[in-house]
């Protein structure tokens, strides 16, 4: 058992070590969760860390789940996509975006070039919430360190953000799809662009067009940051 001195010494450590400084420290006691998990700085590896979090139980999500989702692709890639939460499909396979939404993502990334194998995809959260329902608050805060980690291992050039809800959830922001298109935003220090989630797309067509505009632009600049002519 933890003394509480100590629950708050790990408490700064880990804020720290996630997040950088200057701390955030919340205001209502209730915010403070001593079971954050714990991402050790140790861990150089992508699979060590997969190996090392797939058990993971630091939410409700834990014991409703299927398989843990943990990510997908080259763990040297410089582009990397954010997705939402696994789906029925992804939950069945332990692997993101392989129901009818990625296959639309392979088509779309076909269309600029590139493979399933060339980049890395992963989501906010790591294990499906019931019925597909939107992640909660504390989903949230127990995942997200798990996708900076990747992130801090992969070191993407770019990462892509596919759909409102991972954007927002990314950002903190409240701003709509339409608003955060086409806007280079900073994620703890990686280069972030907006687009449609595939899902959406294949609701809505009429939104292809713009998103092919959005995909051109992420070719482009993928391109600029590998150095390689358009
Ligand atoms: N939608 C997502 O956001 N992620 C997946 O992995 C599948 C569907």
């Amino acid at each position: 058992m933890q003394s509480d001195t100590q629950k708050i010494k790990t408490f700064i450590e880990e804020e720290l070590e996630i997040f950088g400084g200057p701390l955030y420290m919340p205001e209502n006691e209730d915010e403070i969760s001593t079971e954050r998990p714990f991402v050790s700085s140790e861990i150089t590896d992508l699979n060590e860390f997969r190996e090392k979090i797939m058990h993971c139980q630091n939410c409700p999500l834990g014991s409703s789940r299927t398989n843990f989702v943990f990510g997908t692709g080259n763990p040297d890639a410089d582009l990397m996509f954010v997705g939402e939460a696994p789906g029925e499909s992804e939950d069945l396979e332990g692997i993101p975006f392989v129901g009818r939404a990625g296959k639309l993502l392979d088509d779309i990334l076909k269309a600029i070039d590139l493979k399933r194998e060339d980049v890395y995809i992963a989501n906010v959260l790591k294990c499906r919430p019931p019925n597909n329902r939107d992640p909660n608050k504390e989903e949230i805060e127990q995942c997200e360190p798990y996708l900076l980690k990747q992130i801090e291992l992969i070191k993407p050039k770019l990462l892509v953000a596919l759909g409102r809800i991972s954007a927002t959830t990314l950002l903190r922001s409240k701003d709509s799809l339409t608003a955060m298109r086409g806007r280079i935003f900073d994620y703890h220090g990686t280069d972030m662009l907006v687009t449609y989630h595939p899902a959406a797309l294949l609701r809505n067509p009429n939104w292809k067009r713009p998103a092919w505009d959005d995909f051109k632009k992420i070719r482009e600049l993928y391109r600029q940051k590998k150095g390689m002519s358009s």
